[in-house]
């Protein structure tokens, strides 16, 4: 018999692991996650070889947060059954593509990667920037197409990896005269990055301004109600400015009753709604949100066997497909292979 089911599409989604995981990741890529493993076949490349191209003399705060991770996935609904989570550090074949690709990449076209020109800003990398740094979007596209992804789900900001990811595949197709890396597209979520909660700019571990999937009760309600609104809006009285508002930004993203949003934005506006009514109801919202993740996450961080297990058996799983395409481009590009 014939398989006469059409090939499903694969789905490449990762993370850089350099902490847990946090609202920003859980609007702008988990949800969609929940939603792509029942439609594909959904591998979650946990990126910690990544995480060290800019954390390579403190490689702890990659490996200490493995398990975090992994538990944050699988608190917020991510199936092990139905996604393959699978740790970058243990797919040599990731590493092997990635130095492959290296001699078709020139330095000037690395350095104009915008993403990572931003990053080596933000970090204040310029005056030691590692090597390792500056090749990963290199990197990235051997993750990419090891796994033969039709579709990476991204932020904006992931975009120049996907378009130097394609050009790599050109030029391997071209060079090996068959189509040997399948070409991907990126999807970007509808929703926005989510800024910070002192409204500086996106939610980061760095800026201290996240709330984790693993925050305390009391340190969502700290986060709330602390978070940047408009300066000018002193009295309840007083008209106010919702663009820029980080909690009308947040109610935006969370609150599933829209209508109630715009009639609050409309009497804020106005002058009449007080900050702490509309943190008050943000709170209940975060709070009954992540309440049930924060225990199972918490039950599940306590079974670190399972935990490694689900990273094992994914890993293995991936270990096979990348390895089968690495050695397809070897023999493509007339490379001995000696098992
Ligand atoms: N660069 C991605 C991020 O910071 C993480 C990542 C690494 C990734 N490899 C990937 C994402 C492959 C998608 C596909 O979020």
């Amino acid at each position: 018999m014939h398989d006469i089911h059409p090939p499903r599409t694969i789905v490449l989604t990762g993370d850089r692991i350099t902490g847990p995981l946090h609202l920003g990741h859980y609007i702008g890529s988990l949800r969609q996650r929940l939603k792509l493993q029942n439609e594909a076949q959904q591998y979650i490349l946990m990126a910690d070889m990544q995480g060290l191209t800019d954390n390579g003399a403190t490689p702890e705060k990659v490996s200490s947060f493995l398990f975090d991770v992994a538990a944050d996935y699988l608190s917020v609904g991510i199936d092990p059954a139905k996604s393959t989570l699978c740790l970058q550090s243990a797919l040599p074949a990731l590493s092997e593509l990635t130095l492959l690709y290296l001699n078709l990449v020139t330095v000037s076209r690395l350095e104009r990667n915008p993403t990572v020109k931003s990053e080596i800003q933000q970090k204040n990398l310029s005056r030691a920037l590692p090597a390792g740094f500056l090749i990963y979007p290199v990197s990235q596209a051997a993750d990419i197409t090891a796994f033969s992804a039709d579709i990476v789900p991204v932020g904006e900001d992931q975009l120049p990896m996907i378009e130097q990811t394609n050009e790599i595949v050109s030029k391997i197709n071209h060079l090996t005269g068959k189509n040997i890396l399948k070409p991907c597209r990126a999807i970007v979520g509808s929703v926005g990055r989510l800024p910070g909660s002192d409204g500086n700019g996106k939610m980061s571990k760095s800026l201290g301004n996240t709330i984790n999937l693993s925050s305390t009760a009391d340190a969502i309600q700290q986060a709330v109600y602390s978070m940047y609104t408009d300066p000018h809006h002193v009295n309840i009285s007083d008209p106010g400015k919702v663009e820029g508002n980080v909690v009308f930004t947040y109610l935006d993203a969370f609150c599933e009753d829209k209508l109630l949003v715009q009639e609050m934005k409309e009497n804020y506006r106005r002058g009449g709604l007080g900050d702490v009514k509309c943190k008050a109801m943000l709170n209940d919202i975060l709070q009954s949100l992540l309440q049930p993740i924060r225990e199972e996450r918490q039950r599940l961080i306590n079974d670190k066997a399972y935990l490694l297990n689900v990273i094992e058996q994914g890993t293995r799983q991936a270990r096979e497909v990348t390895q089968r395409k690495l050695n397809e481009l070897k023999s493509a590009l007339r490379l001995l292979i000696i098992d």
